[in-house]
């Protein structure tokens, strides 16, 4: 007995000896990214740079892996052994978008659906955005997620492109600062961003082969801009390759974009992941530096066959295994985060509704129409009226509650509606979609033509109406070009908005427009007609309150336009040559604007627009003085300052722009470009504050193509400070005594087929 009891002590001795000399397996948080890449399989190796997508990740062939957040668009695989947890990936701009019913939860997960970013950029309220992305990045992680795929910030190229309603601007600098106020606000919370889509991804037709050909320094000056503005400022988590090619490369494919520009160049430390299923060879991406492939999964044996036959090294696995580790340690799964699943949804309704109201544009309003005066009972015409549009379709979408419509929030602000009316679009509403598929009905109604009214049941509603208030609305989506038939309002829409005028205006009674569209349309045919316009864009779900918060004016407008209307289609500068050649089946894309998107086209090629860029009216007016710059001469930086004076009657805020025209010499420049802007505090009658705005030598410098490099001419450079790029209030001016190379960068990304770009000089 004995004998055995001392046996067994001295195996357990040896037991715990062996144990404690046996080195333990490293563990991702505890031991170097190093060591636990050392510790990894080939297998590990192939398996953690690719994702697992809501599609993949039940299947047994290629998991199996549970899931871990119905509705997450992917994850990143998981390696217990190592310590390594997955992470959750989830979309998108406007509000988190996973399931409201998840498995073991008897509660709903309803998200809040904040307004769209074309409505943030247009607040022009960098810090507001950041509150939103405060608040968004805390559902992402009460819910249980890692990372918001989010902020989109490709430019808003075409009014046509179908998420244009999840991008801000067709300027760079607004694109830039709004995504990185957003992202700075998201991440606040310990959660992740993916900056998306990198690069000049401004088409859905045919968006996963179609190859973009922009010269080097509409990329620098335009697409790029806003990205650069993002990474640095916001140091985002992540970074989104985009689906389309750029200059005959994939985007995922290329380590000019992803490795020379956006790491060497920019200082990038995080993680470069695809976009879903993006790019046609797997090794190439891994070599561009798109570290992570979502959701990947299908493509391990292209990679267990490159690494065998040495087409791709460990090495340059090991290198994209790192930045994916280093992101996976930083998650709130890795760090055992314990989500409450109750993300306060009331306090950000109230952030929703605040954003919702500085993003809307007043763009009309004659004999100061609004705010309503003496206004009880509302005429409400139009199908949106009654069906309001929070967002677009597609990945941007969010499961929120409940949003009101139009009617709804009115009657909530104690206003009444013609009964007849409102009954007559609740049939026409129902019975669209009864006669879609279940799938369909969500979003028949946004579709649908617009109801036809009779000109006697028009003329039916003035006697017991105070005012009419028509809401025109157009949808757009991802993974499709609006046709340029919605561009223009249809006849039934014009007819409506005509034949509502004529009676109201007979009996002197006010029309309003309310426009609640995902992208710019056609106003000048009629925007004559109505008293006033109100933009709503796509706001979210407390736009329509926030709507009825404006024309009452409980709020006072102070949205602009980050976005030019223009008078027709046709004079888009990319109106020709989009979505791409040939036009019915797109395969390249040729850019020839260059430089001249939007404003800077309209500027300096004279064409009037119906609303310029940074438009947009308010219920008190501002007076601009006291402009001040620093400095005569150029050294280093100038600051400039001026004082807002509000001169009207009723508190508001305005947005303040500055605009600099640069000296030309040897390459042409825009005769205006956005290089500063700010909103005032509200200011009170007669209150007034000092805006001061610094500019360095990159706000002077043009990209010159021939030399890569951000240049500033010498000469003299005039500023505009206005209320929008066309009402300049204050100018001045200073001079460069020395022509500045204020940046050299890398000679890459040059178009793989001639690229015959407009010039104002020729
Ligand atoms: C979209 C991305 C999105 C991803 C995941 C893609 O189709 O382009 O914006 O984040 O799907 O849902």
């Amino acid at each position: 007995m004995k004998k055995i009891n001392l046996l067994f002590i001295v195996l357990s001795l040896v037991a715990v000896v062996n144990a404690q000399n046996k080195p333990a397996t490293p563990q991702l948080g505890k031991d170097s990214l190093k060591e636990v890449i050392k510790a990894m399989t080939l297998e590990d190796k192939i398996y953690m740079v690719m994702g697992l997508g809501e599609d993949t990740w039940k299947n047994p062939a290629t998991g199996p892996k549970t899931v871990l957040l119905a509705g997450a668009a992917g994850r990143t695989w998981d390696i217990p052994r190592l310590g390594i947890t997955p992470a959750i990936l989830t979309d998108g701009p406007a509000g988190l978008r996973i399931e409201p019913k998840q498995e073991g939860f008897s509660h709903p997960f309803y998200c809040t659906a904040f307004p769209t970013a074309t409505v943030l950029a247009s607040t022009w309220n960098t810090p507001l955005v950041e509150e939103v992305g405060k608040a968004m990045g805390n559902e992402v992680l009460e819910y249980g997620s890692d990372v918001l795929l989010a902020p989109a910030l490709n430019i808003q190229r075409n009014p046509l492109c179908g998420r244009n309603f999840e991008y801000y601007s067709e300027d760079p600098l607004i694109a830039g600062k709004m995504a990185a106020a957003m992202v700075v606000g998201l991440q606040s919370n310990g959660v992740g961003t993916s900056v998306k889509h990198f690069a000049a991804n401004n088409i859905e037709t045919k968006r996963t082969t179609i190859n973009a050909i922009v010269s080097q320094r509409a990329l620098r000056e335009i697409y790029l801009r806003g990205f650069e503005i993002a990474v640095k400022e916001g140091n985002p988590w992540t970074v989104m390759s985009s689906y389309n090619r750029l200059n005959g490369f994939y985007t995922s494919q290329n380590p000019d974009l992803l490795t020379t520009i956006l790491r060497k160049e920019w200082g990038f430390k995080g993680m470069v992941m695809s976009d879903w299923w993006g790019g046609d060879d797997a090794v190439a991406q891994m070599k561009a530096g798109n570290d992570l492939l979502e959701p990947g999964a299908t493509q391990r044996e292209v990679l267990r066959e490159a690494l065998k036959n040495k087409t791709l090294s460990e090495k340059t696995l090991d290198r994209n295994l790192m930045r994916i580790l280093d992101f996976i340690q930083k998650t709130p799964h890795f760090k055992g985060y314990q989500p409450s699943y109750h993300p306060d949804l009331e306090a950000h309704a109230v952030i929703a509704r605040k954003a919702a109201v500085e993003g809307m544009v007043l763009l009309k309003n004659e004999n100061s129409t609004l705010p309503f005066k003496k206004v009880k009972k509302i005429a409400l015409f139009g199908k949106t009226s009654y069906q309001f549009m929070t967002g677009g379709t597609g990945s941007g979408e969010v499961n929120y509650d409940h949003a009101a419509a139009l009617d709804e929030a009115f009657g909530t602000a104690k206003f009444q509606l013609s009964k007849t009316l409102t009954d007559r679009y609740r049939q026409f509403i129902d019975s669209v979609r009864q006669h879609e598929k279940k799938e369909n009905q969500k979003f028949a109604v946004d579709f649908a033509p617009e109801l036809n009214l009779t000109k006697d049941f028009i003329q039916s509603q003035v006697k017991n109406s105070d005012i009419a208030v028509i809401t025109i609305g157009r949808q757009a989506g991802e993974g499709w070009d609006r046709p340029e038939s919605t561009f223009s309002l249809s006849e039934v829409e014009k007819n409506l908005i005509k034949n509502v005028c004529t009676s109201f205006h007979a009996a002197k009674k006010k029309v309003v427009v309310v426009l609640n569209i995902g992208g710019v349309i056609e106003t000048a045919d009629w925007r004559d007609w109505p008293d006033a316009v109100l933009l709503a864009w796509q706001p979210g779900q407390q736009g329509a309150h926030a709507v009825v918060d404006l024309l009452k004016g409980t709020e006072n407008p102070s949205g602009k336009l980050a976005v030019s209307f223009p008078m027709k289609y046709a004079e888009v500068p990319s109106a020709a040559t989009f979505p791409g050649e040939p036009k019915d089946n797109p395969v390249n894309a040729f850019y020839t604007e260059g430089i001249y998107v939007g404003y800077r086209y309209y500027e300096t090629f004279k064409v009037p627009t119906a609303y310029p860029f940074g438009y947009g009216l308010s219920y008190t007016s501002f007076k601009y003085s006291d402009l001040k710059l620093s400095n005569t001469l150029f050294d280093n930086e100038i600051s400039v300052s001026v004082k807002i004076t509000n001169i009207g009657k009723t508190a508001g805020k305005e947005v303040v722009q500055l605009y600099r025209e640069a000296p030309k010499q040897a390459i042409d420049k825009p005769v205006k470009e956005l290089k500063a802007f700010a909103k005032t505090q509200l200011l009170k009658p007669n209150e007034s504050e000092v805006i001061t705005f610094k500019l360095d030598a990159r706000s002077l410098a043009s990209f010159w193509s021939g030399v890569s490099a951000w240049i500033a001419d010498e000469g003299k450079y005039k500023i505009h400070v206005g209320a929008s790029s066309e009402d300049i209030r204050a100018t001045g001016d200073f001079s460069l005594p020395k022509k500045i190379m204020v940046e050299k960068t890398h000679d890459v990304l040059y178009p793989n087929l001639l690229l015959h770009e407009i010039s104002p000089e020729k």
